[in-house]
């Protein structure tokens, strides 16, 4: 009953990586173009769940701003703006804290990897992530939401808060919003270690490609990354076991616009001296345009800043009447 729409954001943390543009921002431009209305954040309010140094959160805020576009984001055919822009989102979220149960919270591996063992220290915003994040979803009544596999459990928490709040107040009104998981690229692995995330904040790990790498930077680190000494398989089976192979092949797969199992067809066979050369040249062709239409783009602030007032008046039309009925349900 409720009409399709797409939300997705990411933060602005700084050092957006391969991981973000394969697993989330490549992904929303393609459904930009699916005939549905698109809304894409950059969730300023979660990236200062920990520190961040005000200069460098203006900075990196821009920096997203630019990556979105420059990869293909149209600001008229998607909303792009800040989360803080739209106050709808924390008063939502306020909302949903009395909604969502401390238990809850307790169990989001997320939390308990961020808050690490000293959870004392940990910011009260950091706990309270997933409830604004089903806030951000939901007050747009968003039916779908593109992530990486890492955020599933948090769609899953956004699920239960949309099903707790309709049983509540005896109301059909929040979407059970999907979480859209899939393609090759959901869980981008680092190119230093394939047990772990390439993520963009694991400061110590400087093997990830960033989407402001050069040329010379992708090529190298794609040169660099770990791989194990046998020649690749033709068939999927083949990759069992071999986290690191796998990736790569991924990130072909990822860039190339195809799958594993045809990649393999392929390439399958080949030693990785001279399968990541290919992947080089591909990573290359496809990201460094990005970059440098993204360092263009941060030579011009203002029109970035023009474009994300612009988004969040859009985004609020939205966003308004959805929290006043909210608050009419409640008896506000
Ligand atoms: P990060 O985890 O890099 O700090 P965010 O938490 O802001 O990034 O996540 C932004 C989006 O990028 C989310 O949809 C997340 O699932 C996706 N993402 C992050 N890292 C990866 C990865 N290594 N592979 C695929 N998707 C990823
Ligand atoms: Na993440």
């Amino acid at each position: 009953t409720h009409t399709p729409r797409v939300f997705s954001g990411i933060q602005p943390s700084g050092g957006l990586t391969l991981g973000n543009y394969l697993g989330a921002i490549k992904r929303f431009v393609e459904m930009q173009d699916s005939g549905i209305e698109t809304l894409y954040c950059m969730v300023d309010l979660h990236a200062i769940t920990v520190w961040q140094d005000p200069e460098a959160l203006r900075h990196n805020t821009r920096e997203l701003a630019a990556g979105y576009i420059a990869a293909g984001l149209d600001p008229a055919k998607s909303m792009l703006f800040n989360q803080s822009q739209v106050p709808e989102h924390a008063q939502l979220g306020w909302v949903f804290n009395c909604v969502a149960r401390m238990g809850w919270m307790q169990r989001m591996t997320q939390w308990k990897d961020k808050a690490g063992k000293n959870q004392q220290n940990a910011s009260l915003g950091l706990f309270a992530y997933p409830s604004l994040m089903a806030a951000d979803i939901l007050i747009y009544h968003a039916t779908h939401v593109p992530v990486g596999e890492d955020q599933k459990q948090h769609i899953e928490l956004t699920r239960d808060i949309a099903i707790k709040f309709n049983n509540d107040y005896g109301v059909d009104f929040f979407p059970v919003t999907e979480p859209v998981i899939e393609g090759v690229a959901t869980r981008i692995m680092s190119l230093r270690d394939g047990s772990k995330k390439m993520s963009k904040s694991d400061p110590s790990d400087m093997s990830r490609i960033n989407m402001t790498d050069d040329a010379d930077a992708i090529a190298t680190k794609i040169r660099k990354a770990r791989t194990d000494p046998d020649a690749l398989p033709s068939e999927l089976d083949g990759l069992e076991d071999r986290p690191e192979a796998r990736n790569l092949v991924n990130i072909y797969a990822a860039l190339s616009g195809s799958d594993a199992a045809t990649v393999l067809r392929e390439v399958g066979g080949k030693q990785f001296s001279e399968f990541k050369p290919m992947l080089a040249d591909l990573a290359v062709d496809h990201m460094a345009p990005i970059s440098t239409r993204m360092a263009e783009l941060m030579d011009a602030p203002d029109e970035i800043d023009r474009i994300l007032t612009d988004g969040a008046d859009r985004a609020r039309t939205i966003a308004a009447p959805i929290l006043k009925q909210t608050y009419d349900i409640i008896g506000m």
